[in-house]
Parts: C-alpha cells; structure tokens; sequence
C-alpha cells in the first residue's frame, strides 16, 4: 500500500504549525524563570544573540533537509545518503521525542488541573497555601498521573486526524487564540504599580549576572524553544510546498517564537514585583507563584483560567508536533497505517508519562542516575540529546550534502536570497559545530 504523503494546505498553516510547535513550556513557563534566575535582561541579550547566530542556521539546516527529502526523520537522511549511517540521528530524535513527551504531558496534565482549578476559583491568595496545594497535588500521585495520561490521549487523537485536518486546522484555530490571550494578559500587567520593575528587570541588562553557566542555560533553552535538535522541524518542513521562501518562513517563525516569550515575560514580571515576591523563583513560578498573584488581583479567576487555557494550548500544539514526528516515522518506515502508527508510540508515552508522574510524588520512589523519573527525561533530553543531534544535524548539512542540493533548497532553485548563501553556508559548516562543540565540551567538563 502507497501511503499518501501529508501536506501543509498553505503558507499560514505552516507558520501556525511551526510557531505552535515551537511555543510551549519553552516560552511560556521556562523562559521566564530562566531570566529571573539568571538575572533579567543580561540572560535575554544572550538568547537573543544565541538564537540569531546558533538557533537560525540550526533551523535552516534542518527545513533543507526535510524540504530536500519529503520524508521522515530518519528516512530523509536515508535518501539523502544511502547506505550510510546518518540515518541514526533520526533514531536519536526518536528518543529525544519520548524522553521529552514522557515528562512535558505531566505538565500538560498540570495545566489542565489547574486550568479547572481557576475556574472553580479555587486558588488561594498566599504563595504557602498555593505551595501546598500544588504538592498535594503532585503527590496525590495518581491524580496527575491519571491527567496526564488524559493529555496524551488527547494529543494521539488531534495526530490521528493527519496533517491537514488534524494538525493544521488545530493549530490554526488555538495559536490565534492563544495570542490573543497572551497580549489581554500583557496589557492587564502593564497596569500594575510593579509594571516598571518588572519591566526594568526583564530588559535592563546586569551584565555580572553573566556565567559559563548562563550562556548554556540559553543555548539549552534556544534548542529546546525553536524545537530544534529533534527531527520535529524536519519532519514538519517536508509537508511545506517547494515554493516558499525559506528564509522568510523561519524569520517570522524564530520572531514570534522570541516575540511571545517576551511577552510572557511582560505577563509575568510586572506581577511579581507588584506583589513583592523573587522573580529567581525557578520552576514553580507558572504553578505556584501566579495563581498566587491572579487571585490577589480583581476578576483574578478569570486571568488565572486564560493564563492557564493559553499554557495549555502552548503544551498540546508541541506535543502534537512531537507525536507527529514519531508517527511519520512509523508510517514510512514500516510501511504501516496511521492508525497502526500511532498505537505504539501512544502506549510508550502514556507509560512515561505516568510513570514520571508517579516519580514526583513522595509514595513512590522512580529514579534513573539519582534523578526522579521526571528530571531524568528532562535532563537526557534538554540537556544531552538534543545537543548531539544538533550538531549531528548541521554537520551533516554542512559536510555531508552535496553543496548544489543546499543551495537549490535554501534559495528555492535560485529564487530568493541567492547572495546570502555563501555566508550561511560559512556559518553551517563552521562556526555554529564550532560552536555547539565548544559548548557541549564545556558542558562534559573536558575543557
Ligand atoms: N518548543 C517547545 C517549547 O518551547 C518544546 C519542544 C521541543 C517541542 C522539541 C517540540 C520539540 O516548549
């Protein structure tokens, strides 16, 4: 049976497609706390220099490939080169994608309980009180567990209904939506007394806040925020119609990426400092700190129940993209149908993904290398496999491809911005592996 190759209906279902991919957690939840730990607006120049020098030609190198091959994340780089062994970075992104679906559904799982939380106005306005609440929460163990499990099957029927009709239309109807939400969010913060300081700390740069450690802090968040390093842009490009101009398609793409996280940052920073808390709250600020500082403000449950819908719009339109990758993957390589694909892949995500949420609650004890279940799958695949993919990726761009097919790809056969490719191409064979390398080295405590 020849299985029909999905597609992208048009050029707005494509932006809508790839900006839900890339919005997520990444912006909305990581990205804010990231800067308030690293100390505001330093961290923010730093990402956004990473992210036009490192994430760009990243991005770029992975559409070529999908673009090129019309295929999968591993069969693209079996038609590209035949008989050799690049093929195993798809394997990796394979991984990579259930390592980061095992743990971002239980997240996914939160926002909905918290979603229903708000709107039952349930939030209470001390951050001890919301404290609690969320680790009674998690260690009710079996409660998120059973959400998060909600999640995916969610996500497996949204991917079922295929690349026009299930993933196109969704994203096209929730991204708006969720844009929408975000910027009535914004202008409600810009009203409070602490808007100033919120907004001073978010882009006034302190520069001794700058460490090694920071610059990896924004390298691992660039990776992980444009989605990149994970076979998702690739697999997601090979449903784009030749035509398009690419390097039009990734500005808009990488700028609304950026664009969003910053106002998630207006959202968020504003409050904190009108309410007097620590903007280096870390990871519990989307879950504790803000609906804390919601139900302090006036129609508190109504901000906090948009806040949460929009966090979970940005969950599920990246774990589709995630599930998507690893269902075209079981189509064309087994030869099988949608259907069929997605059972599989579906079973091993819910099982991580209860088993992750059981590994927060103090009843069980789940743990991989003295890491609960939940920071191991983060840690394996923010931090390791997504870096060695990537740079996998873009050496193979750089190296391995034969320069005629780069270009044909890069320019749409000659038509747009024939005069830049040699300096792209400069930074994909040298200086972003360099790059990349220097950093991962670092990482490993080599140099
Ligand atoms: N980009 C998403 C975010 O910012 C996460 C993601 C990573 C999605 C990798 C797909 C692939 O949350």
């Amino acid at each position: 049976m020849k299985q029909q190759r999905g597609q992208f209906g048009s050029h707005l279902g494509v932006l809508m497609a790839i900006i839900g991919s890339a919005v997520g957690f990444g912006n909305i939840w990581r990205f804010p706390y990231l800067v308030g730990e690293n100390g505001g607006g330093a961290f923010l120049l730093l990402y956004l220099g990473i992210t036009l020098v490192i994430g760009l030609p990243l991005m770029l190198s992975e559409f070529i490939i999908g673009k090129t091959a019309k295929s999968n994340c591993v069969g693209s780089f079996k038609k590209l080169k035949p008989k050799s062994k690049w093929h195993f970075i798809g394997y990796i992104s394979i991984i990579t994608g259930f390592a980061i679906l095992g743990f971002y559904s239980v997240i996914g799982g939160w926002t909905i309980f918290f979603l229903v939380d708000s709107i039952t106005g349930a939030a209470t306005t001390s951050t001890e009180l919301s404290s609690q609440n969320f680790d009674t929460f998690i260690n009710s163990a079996w409660k998120p567990a059973a959400i998060s499990l909600g999640f995916v099957l969610t996500v497996a029927a949204i991917v079922l209904r295929g690349v026009e009709k299930g993933i196109e239309k969704t994203n096209k109807i929730l991204m708006p939506f969720l844009a929408i939400i975000l910027v009535a969010l914004a202008i409600n913060s810009l009203t409070l007394d602490g808007a100033k300081q919120g907004l001073t700390f978010l882009f006034n740069p302190d520069f001794s806040a700058i460490t090694f450690n920071t610059f990896l802090d924004a390298l691992g968040q660039v990776f992980f925020t444009l989605s990149i390093g994970m076979g998702v842009i690739i697999t997601y490009s090979s449903y784009v119609k030749n035509e398009y101009n690419m390097l039009k398609t990734q500005l808009i793409i990488i700028t609304s990426d950026t664009v969003i996280a910053l106002i998630a940052g207006i959202v968020i920073f504003p409050a904190v400092f009108t309410f007097g808390l620590n903007p280096s709250e870390g990871p519990t600020l989307a879950f504790v700190v803000l609906p804390t500082l919601f139900a302090q403000m006036s129609g508190g449950a109504i901000l906090a129940s948009l806040f949460f819908l929009m966090l979970f719009i940005a969950a599920i339109t990246s774990a589709i993209s995630i599930l998507e990758m690893i269902t075209a993957f079981m189509v064309e390589q087994y030869k099988i149908s949608r259907r069929k694909a997605i059972i599989f892949p579906t079973i091993i995500i819910a099982t991580l993904a209860v088993l992750s949420a059981l590994s927060q609650s103090d009843k069980y004890t789940i743990e991989v290398m003295g890491l609960n279940f939940f920071d191991f799958l983060d840690a394996l695949s923010a931090n390791y496999l997504m870096t060695i993919a990537a740079l996998l990726t873009i050496v193979f761009v750089g190296w391995k491809m034969d320069k005629s097919t780069v270009r044909n790809a890069f320019t749409s056969n000659g038509k747009y911005y024939t005069m830049l490719f040699p300096f792209i191409r400069f930074m994909i064979r040298y200086v972003v592996p360099l790059a990349i390398a220097v950093i991962m080295l670092s990482k490993l405590n080599i140099i």
